[in-house]
């Protein structure tokens, strides 16, 4: 594997790639490596003759508020395990190169990114599409993998993609679980183990919820109460979102179509904030 910092080198590296006719498949990720980005590139790694993998904490998606400067970070290990899956290309960018002093352009999905969890992280998703965006222009890729986990993020790129007539394939991949059945995120580091059994409240709401829709319930409304009062009791959730919405649009749903709803929470366990979601249909 090699490991390249800044943008020029890869860019050479990447062109003979292309040179060569080889697909390149493309894992972007934060770090702290688990499970789910891992699945990510064994899914490249099947798909395409190259795979690069990114690590870069993107601040332009943290408000200020937010983990920026504690989000987990552990390069060494990440960097086994990528060496280890067989990962080509590993590509770690400074801060400064990505956002050079003066930086000045944005790139943003309207309406798509104001809704779940665009409603409590301002500007995260015009974050996410800026350095996606760049991203790929400095990759190249063939196809890029992104986890269901963040099905709102795969959605906005997903449509970033086509309006902006960009010539890659967005390819998702299931939430990948722990075996007590929380979704597997970087941040679950912080919990404790108290909060950790507060968190299983939120994957045992929504398969619930699932159980309920898979016998052939279509009421959204009547799902969300059925979540939120789930939710609600452990004390120690503080519930950010609940949302039936359509895959496509991500717009309320009133009655739940079987093959394009998202049904999605985000719910906040001490310091730490934590989503999830099943999702009916294709994306
Ligand atoms: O999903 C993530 O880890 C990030 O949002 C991404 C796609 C790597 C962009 O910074």
């Amino acid at each position: 594997m090699k490991t390249i910092l800044s943008i020029d080198p890869l860019k050479n590296e990447l062109k003979k790639l292309r040179e060569q006719n080889r697909s390149i498949g493309f894992v972007p990720t934060m770090g702290f490596l688990h499970e789910g980005h891992l699945s990510l590139v064994r899914e490249s790694k099947k798909e395409n003759d190259r795979t690069v993998v990114s690590i870069f904490v993107n601040p332009a998606q943290f408000a200020p508020h937010e983990d920026f400067d504690s989000y987990p970070r552990d390069m060494k290990k990440d960097s086994e395990m990528l060496e280890e899956m067989g990962v080509d290309i590993l590509f770690c960018p400074a801060a400064a190169e990505i956002y050079p002093g003066g930086y000045a352009t944005y790139v943003e999905v309207e309406k798509l990114g104001n809704v779940l969890c665009g409603k409590s992280r301002e500007n995260h998703f015009r974050g996410v599409t800026t350095v996606v965006l760049k991203l790929f222009n400095i990759v190249g890729p063939t196809r890029a993998y992104f986890g269901r986990k963040d099905a709102q993020q795969a959605i906005i790129i997903k449509k970033m993609v086509t309006d902006l007539n960009l010539d890659v394939v967005i390819r998702t991949a299931p939430i990948a679980r722990d075996v007590d059945g929380l979704a597997l995120s970087s941040r679950n580091v912080y919990l404790s183990a108290e909060e950790r059994k507060a968190a299983l409240q939120m994957p045992a709401a929504l398969q619930r919820a699932k159980a309920k829709i898979d016998e052939g319930f279509r009421d959204a409304l009547a799902v969300k109460k059925m979540i939120r009062e789930e939710l609600k009791k452990n004390p120690s959730i503080e519930i950010d979102y609940v949302e039936v919405a359509s895959l496509d649009r991500l717009e309320d749903a009133v009655v739940i179509n079987p093959g394009n709803t998202l049904v999605a929470a985000a719910i906040r366990v001490g310091k730490t904030r934590l989503i999830d979601n099943f999702i009916l249909g294709e994306i």
